[in-house]
């Protein structure tokens, strides 16, 4: 489970808007959201520009992690900020 670990519920919440602010063109921090966790992957060379293959960052990303070649365990290397408010 990508949250194991975290405390959820300490986490702030941003919305959508908030969330594509940080998708590599305004701001410096890249952020990318799974199941309504907002994870900062500004460290990944994998993110840079806010790119990652096909995808954008500053985006939920769930529906596509499913067609990714690897699992959610790629988020444990990277710091929960936030929770997407929808
Ligand atoms: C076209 C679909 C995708 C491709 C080809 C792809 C490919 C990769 C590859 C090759 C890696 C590094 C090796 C590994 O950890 O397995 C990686 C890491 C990662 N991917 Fe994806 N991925 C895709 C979709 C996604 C999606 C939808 C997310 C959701 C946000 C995502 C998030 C991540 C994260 C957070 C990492 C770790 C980055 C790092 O360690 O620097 N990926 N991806």
């Amino acid at each position: 489970m990508h949250t194991e670990g975290i405390d959820v519920e300490a986490l702030p919440f941003y919305t959508p808007a908030e969330l594509a602010e940080r998708n590599g063109s305004t701001r410096p921090e890249i952020w990318t959201a799974y199941q309504g966790i907002i994870y900062d992957v500004t460290t990944s060379k994998l993110f840079a520009g806010g790119k990652h293959f096909r995808h954008a960052a500053g985006l939920d990303l769930t529906e596509h992690l499913e067609k990714a070649p690897h699992t959610d365990r790629v988020f444990k290397n990277f710091p929960a900020v936030g929770r997407l408010k929808i």
